[in-house]
């Protein structure tokens, strides 16, 4: 029997492992049970995460207690989720899975990213279903009495040309002071603090929206838990979702920043970017608004 020690120092299930039958020959067993009508994405797919699955159990000796923990922690995020909470999501948010795949996916769209602005995990909280408002509304409708609004407007351009791109659409959401977004909250009005705006000819945008406050990721389920288990705390830092889509350019899903909040540097789902930090300014003669925020947004080309 190959001790803990030899198999830690032998990754990949590679080498002396096999002697119990259960090593990379046994691997190599199940990733090859796959039929011959497999596309070849899901055989390569597969075949990587059996592969290190194994590996994983191998290199920490998972017990059968342990996994059945981790078995029921998956049973558990899927039996709380519904059309208005993604658990599963959530539990690979915490884990970085999200802004990594979100990484790997966004390098792989763009051959250069100088000037593109750049993507963040969608998290969540999207709703498919937000309505499309008029630029320069406001997505609050019953402002919290600690909220600051903030008049948000940008452009949406090529990032090659700085052409203005028209009829472009852009959609936004935020969570409110309480740390809710609209579908969490029952005080809340439906699609409250979202909305979908449409650029002009100019390539503009504009709305007044709330200036964004950190709040926990929601901690009563599995997420949560494994969250307290790791010793780690639940905030999100200030900030605000973005979905932006035009015709024939790479559609964007990004959040900016406040640079002022405390928990940038250490976001519960590891979502911030430096480029996508952005600062409110003080504006003057709006009784609407106490702040502002010019935001442009650089799409690419479709390939
Ligand atoms: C969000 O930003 O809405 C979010 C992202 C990941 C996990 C939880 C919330
Ligand atoms: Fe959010």
């Amino acid at each position: 029997m190959t001790s803990a020690t030899q198999l830690q120092q032998q990754p990949n299930g590679q080498g002396g492992d096999d002697d119990d039958g259960m090593g990379a020959e046994f691997t190599r067993t199940v990733v090859e049970a796959m039929g011959p009508a497999t596309s070849p994405r899901l055989r390569e797919v597969m075949s990587a995460l059996i592969r290190h699955v194994h590996d994983f159990a191998r290199e920490v000796q998972l017990t059968t207690d342990e996994w059945m923990a981790g078995v029921q922690l998956i049973n558990a995020a899927g039996q709380m989720s519904n059309e208005k909470r993604n658990e599963g999501q959530l539990l690979c948010d915490v884990i970085g899975l999200e802004s990594l795949v979100d990484h790997i996916t966004f390098s792989a769209a763009t051959k250069s990213t100088k000037g593109l602005t750049a993507s963040a995990i969608l998290g969540p909280f999207w709703r498919h279903d937000t309505p499309l408002r008029e630029n320069g509304s406001s997505i609050s409708f019953d402002t919290p009495a600690d909220a600051q609004v903030v008049f948000m407007h940008g452009r949406v351009a090529d990032v090659a040309t700085g052409a203005p791109l028209a009829d472009a659409t852009v959609e936004v959401w935020q969570a409110s002071t309480n740390g809710l977004y609209e579908q969490q909250d029952d005080e809340q009005v439906e699609h409250n603090l979202r909305g979908v705006f449409k650029t002009d000819a100019q390539g503009a945008y504009s709305l007044y929206c709330l200036r964004p406050t950190p709040y926990p990721v929601p901690q009563d389920g599995p997420a949560g838990k494994l969250l307290g288990l790791m010793d780690r705390h639940v905030f999100r830092p200030a900030h605000i979702h973005f979905m932006v889509v035009a015709d024939g350019y790479r559609s964007l899903v990004t959040q900016i920043f406040d640079e002022d909040c405390k928990y940038l540097a250490n976001d519960s789902v590891f979502a911030v970017k430096d480029d996508l930090r952005v600062r409110f300014e003080p504006r003057a003669g709006d009784e609407r608004a106490s702040l502002e925020l010019e935001y442009n947004i650089n799409l690419a080309k479709a390939e």
